[in-house]
């Protein structure tokens, strides 16, 4: 999707590595954005599609990087984003900046840093927070930590992506902390409508006649986390408003209407098995931040959880 919104910029040339649908959507913002751009891929026909929209289109990523002062890599995770730089010639980023936007685990990202400072290459790592069609619009965010001198040197051209390209801390870890906490709270949120929407489809109503009760929750978690995140880092958990034993019947709810639908219930089983342990433990006075110290200590894993991936 191309960002009809984006004034040209003076940014110098660029160079984008990995076109699939997120890799594809930055070329096209650099492209929008008046970004003279390169574009490789492994599979040549995502790169030639883009060839109609201005994009230079390379044979090899030596080629691609030429003149970029920026090599974006947008491949699929960050083992493979090393196989390729490993691949260039010693001098084919010397004096460039390559921007590594594949998501990662927190130790991935530091392990790739560790992987470019050996090798004397300067390398940033971003973690996206967008889907494609906002990437290059003004609500684009893509969170970067590490070497803050390269997202500076950069700045020009990678706000192009992202007006809002956040600087967050110089572990190179920090950015897909970040990412991958935001993500948690993504999914969970999802699920949590997904079946709460299966309980009530199962019981006569519908998905769009719930999601506007569903928001009416939402509204409320921006002060919620922000009382939790507090009582998190004091470390205190006081139940004065609400407290944990009234909310494990609340939660008893959830599992019995659940169940009673015929829907998988392991979710509210899982709130619910951790709100009642927090009780068994003695803490039924206190605030739902309590269960916080529930989740900081791994159970022993079922056979099957402790194999997968
Ligand atoms: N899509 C989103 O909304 C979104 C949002 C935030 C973050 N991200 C992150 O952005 C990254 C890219 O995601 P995507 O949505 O564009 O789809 P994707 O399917 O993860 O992209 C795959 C890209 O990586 C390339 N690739 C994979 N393995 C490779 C290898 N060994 N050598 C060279 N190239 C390789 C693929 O090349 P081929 O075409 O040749 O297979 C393709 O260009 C991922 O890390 C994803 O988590 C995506």
């Amino acid at each position: 999707m191309t960002n009809p919104a984006a004034s040209p910029t003076q940014a110098p040339a660029a160079a984008v590595a990995g076109l699939g649908p997120m890799g594809s959507a930055l070329a096209r913002a650099f492209l929008a954005g008046g970004v003279p751009t390169t574009v490789w891929n492994r599979t040549r026909a995502k790169a030639d599609a883009l060839a109609p929209e201005g994009a230079g289109v390379a044979a090899d990523l030596a080629s691609a990087v030429g003149s970029a002062r920026t090599l974006v890599t947008c491949l699929r995770d960050h083992r493979s984003t090393r196989e390729l730089l490993e691949s260039l010639p010693a001098e084919a980023l010397t004096e460039r900046t390559a921007v590594v936007l594949a998501s990662s685990t927190p130790a991935e990202a530091r392990e790739t840093q560790a992987w470019a400072d050996a090798r004397g290459l300067d390398l940033l790592i971003g973690a996206i927070m967008v889907p494609t069609p906002l990437i290059g619009t003004e609500n684009s965010l893509i969170l970067y930590s590490g070497r803050k001198e390269l997202l500076e040197r950069s700045r020009p051209t990678l706000e192009v992506l992202a007006p809002r390209s956040e600087y967050v801390g110089d572990d190179p870890g920090m950015a897909s902390l970040l990412d991958t906490g935001m993500l948690d709270v993504f999914f969970a949120g999802m699920t949590g409508f997904l079946h709460a929407s299966a309980m009530a489809t199962a019981q006569g109503s519908a998905a769009a006649d719930f999601a506007p009760w569903a928001k009416e929750m939402l509204a409320i978690l921006p002060a919620t986390f922000d009382g939790l995140a507090a009582a998190v880092d004091a470390g205190e958990h006081p139940g004065h408003e609400d407290n944990l034993a009234m909310e494990l019947a609340a939660l008893g709810h959830i599992v019995h209407t659940s169940r009673e639908s015929g829907l998988d219930s392991r979710l509210p089983e899982l709130m619910h098995g951790l709100a009642r342990t927090a009780v068994e433990r003695g803490h039924g006075a206190d605030g739902w931040s309590r269960v916080v110290d529930m989740l900081r200590k791994a159970p022993a894993p079922e056979p099957e959880t402790a194999q997968a991936g």
